[in-house]
């Protein structure tokens, strides 16, 4: 990782990494095995990632003309989240791997647009954001943060 790499370059670097771990899965599937490893690392990366965006990154964007953006992204997590479960529920039922494909598959499509919608219209305004702020710090200080076991996404929480 490099010093001048800016927060959106890494945010889409996870992205990219955790779409190859996902990938890992479907290529075993094709050979009718499940890699389960691969799949497990890039679950717990994704869940890391979301928790990262909700908790520091994206409530400092909540206001002004990026509160309807960012409202889109937390309900898509919660989207995310669910087809996340629901890959993992095959794998540890030990579905065949057809089925798994498919929920595979629903969760793949998701990422694909919310990915995208992130990377073109709220990645940019963090840097904006942030200037000012070393990229570099923010990028170490959030290197330490995981999600404490039970956290979920906003979407999912039930109202207190
Ligand atoms: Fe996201
Ligand atoms: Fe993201």
């Amino acid at each position: 990782m490099t010093d001048d790499l800016a927060l959106s370059a890494a945010l889409e670097r996870e992205h990219v990494e955790i779409d190859a771990g996902l990938e890992q899965l479907g290529t075993s599937l094709a050979t009718g095995t499940v890699a389960a490893a691969p799949f497990a690392a890039a679950a717990a990366a994704l869940r890391r990632h979301i928790y990262l965006e909700e908790e520091f990154l994206f409530p400092p964007l909540r206001t002004g003309r990026m509160v309807a953006s960012v409202a889109v992204m937390f309900r898509e997590h919660g989207d995310i989240w669910h087809a996340l479960d629901e890959v993992e529920a095959q794998i540890v039922g030990g579905a065949a791997p057809e089925r798994v494909r498919g929920a595979l598959d629903v969760l793949l499509e998701l990422l694909g647009e919310h990915n995208l919608k992130e990377e073109r219209i709220v990645y940019p305004v963090i840097d904006r954001v942030m200037a000012g702020q070393s990229a570099h710090e923010m990028r170490g200080h959030l290197a330490g943060m995981r999600p404490y076991a039970g956290w979920t996404c906003q979407a999912l929480r039930t109202p207190a």
